[in-house]
């Protein structure tokens, strides 16, 4: 008999993580070695924030809170929902849980029985399909190719849906893309799924406030209320704040749902740090200058890099609507060889190669299900990004 799950083996670690971690060692190793795999802001926590942290404990709150989020809190997040998605929710349909991450496997594990497939538009944040499985799902993907500036059309998702579709997982700005759908190719995605009424759709709304003008953001059940009961809103403080390491992600929905979600939250981890969760109340609750001021830079930041890697032979970047994402093509790479001598044959080898030789640490294209790309966050300065991107660029000139 074998000791580990066999759902394990289906699963595979983190690919962002391991390249993180790759980079953290050759640092380590005295290499210098700039980090372009970031999937977390560069700004600190708002100072307003950690002084609600610090408040909540003095006040003694420091306790087990309810399973899936305090009441104030709860009712926090209704008040945003309301204020940036025109959506109605009560309290009794929010669950708050630890991160973005663990509300989105609350709920594929409180939904998916064997056989039940969920729809993945790739390339894809990598633990869609890890998480899927995990909870004994199928995932199936569906293409968006650079083409169609990284978005899938309704004909795709119509033809792509079967009577075993449970979900649709839509991440609007993207990860790894920074791709963002507009009111109108939303709008033709929601078309398709009132056609198929037992399509439940889960909403990863992550990057909503990092997104750049004249592009707007909107959510699936804003654009078509018809959704509204098959809905799953979810959201976060991580990005909009700068709180990764905080942990405070929620979502909105059907009460049924939410209420299954608490029962895996309840006997799993039960609630989020108590601390973490008046910080969360006092970032929805508080001044939201801390969304434009990052706005700002992360907008300098996406054009600075676009221009260089453009400039890069071999590489075309398209132009993202949000997030702190580029997902450049490296077509023009591809069956080069590198300095060292070695044939590139894929994007992982692209980057491999590309950190040995100039120290530029990114994720290869595969590990998001969309290749020859990879991933670039420019959630780093200004500075680290003029010197990467000089680097890839004489990477890119030789290779031969
Ligand atoms: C698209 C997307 N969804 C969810 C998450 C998870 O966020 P959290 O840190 O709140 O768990 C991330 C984090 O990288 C993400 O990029």
């Amino acid at each position: 008999m074998a000791f580990l799950a066999d759902s394990l083996s289906r699963v595979k670690p983190s690919p962002t993580i391991a390249a993180t971690t790759k980079a953290a060692e050759l640092k380590a190793e005295g290499r210098d070695i700039i980090g372009l795999g970031a999937g977390e802001p560069d700004f600190d926590t708002p100072d307003h924030i950690k002084e609600a942290a610090k408040a909540a404990m003095d006040a003694g709150k420091t306790k087990y809170t309810p399973a899936d989020g305090i009441p104030e809190l709860k009712k926090a997040i209704c008040a945003k929902m309301k204020r940036d998605n025109d959506l109605d929710y009560k309290p009794n349909q929010v669950s708050v849980g630890t991160g973005g991450k663990q509300i989105l496997y609350n709920a594929l594990v409180a939904t998916l029985n064997p056989g039940d497939e969920v729809l993945i538009p790739a390339p894809y944040w990598v633990s869609y399909p890890d998480m899927v499985l995990l909870a004994g799902g199928e995932p199936r993907f569906i293409e968006a190719p650079l083409e169609t500036g990284f978005k899938i059309t309704a004909e795709q998702l119509d033809a792509a849906i079967t009577p075993k579709t449970k979900w649709f997982i839509f991440n609007s700005p993207s990860n790894p893309t920074g791709a963002g759908y507009t009111r109108d190719e939303l709008k033709a995605l929601t078309d398709v799924l009132m056609k198929h009424p037992h399509v439940w759709v889960m909403t990863d709304d992550m990057y909503e406030h990092i997104v750049y003008a004249p592009f707007e953001f909107v959510t699936p059940a804003q654009v078509e209320p018809g959704l509204y009961d098959r809905t799953l809103t979810c959201n976060g403080v991580s990005k909009a704040y700068a709180m990764t390491g905080w942990r405070i992600g929620y979502a909105a929905g059907p009460v049924e749902l939410i209420n299954a979600m608490r029962k895996v939250q309840s006997q799993s981890t039960s609630n989020p740090s108590s601390i973490s969760q008046w910080a969360a109340l006092a970032a929805l609750e508080g001044p939201q200058d801390y969304i434009d001021t990052s706005r700002v830079a992360f907008q300098r930041r996406r054009d600075l890099v676009v221009s260089m890697l453009n400039d890069a032979q071999g590489i075309t970047c398209p132009t993202p609507e949000g997030a702190f994402y580029v997902y450049p093509n490296i077509a023009g790479c591809i069956g080069k060889t590198a300095p060292s001598g070695k044939l590139i044959k894929t994007d992982e080898d692209f980057t491999l190669e590309l950190l040995e030789a100039e120290g530029v640490s990114a994720v290869f294209g595969a590990a998001f299900g969309l290749s020859p790309n990879f991933r670039v966050s420019y959630a780093t300065s200004d500075e680290n990004l003029k010197e990467a991107c000089t680097r890839i660029q004489r990477f890119c000139a030789k290779l031969v």
